[in-house]
């Protein structure tokens, strides 16, 4: 799937970039969530020396989203200082596909302006439920 994100959350993740925390990685990341609310709350990737401490940015967004009551998420976007495409890894799918309303799309930005989107339940087709459907 193709995907435009509006300009301005295109811009404000490439500005973000410069705050991810990524000393030992080196890879910056930059995430923005949209609430059922229409608000769009935003997170960069947090490393510690601790490493598996370390944040990713989709978590930081869907904490800012989550702080500020927003648990219905309609749209996910991600950029990174890598060339190319990123996908969030799996622990994020999982959190993203509690926090989302069906169909949830995610969207990836390249540094180079290329863009593509699948839904949340095409990147984790079979996620984790505390209290699974009978049958
Ligand atoms: N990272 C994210 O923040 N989001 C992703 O989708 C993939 C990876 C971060 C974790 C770590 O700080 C760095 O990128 C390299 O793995």
């Amino acid at each position: 799937m193709t995907a435009s994100a509006p300009p301005a959350i295109a811009a404000e993740l490439r500005r973000l970039l410069a705050n991810s925390h990524a000393p030992h990685s080196g890879v910056h990341v930059a995430a923005a969530v949209e609430g059922d609310s229409g608000a769009v709350h935003y997170g960069v990737n947090v490393e510690n020396a601790a490493f598996p401490q370390g944040l990713c940015a989709e978590a930081s967004a869907i904490s800012a989203a989550v702080t500020q009551g927003e648990t219905r998420l309609r749209r996910v976007w991600v950029a990174s200082s890598l060339p190319g495409l990123i996908w969030p890894c799996g622990g994020c799918r999982q959190k993203i596909w509690e926090f989302s309303e069906p169909g949830c799309e995610v969207v990836s930005l390249a540094y180079t302006g290329e863009q593509e989107a699948h839904t949340i339940e095409a990147l984790l087709p079979l996620g984790f439920r505390l209290r699974p459907r009978a049958g």
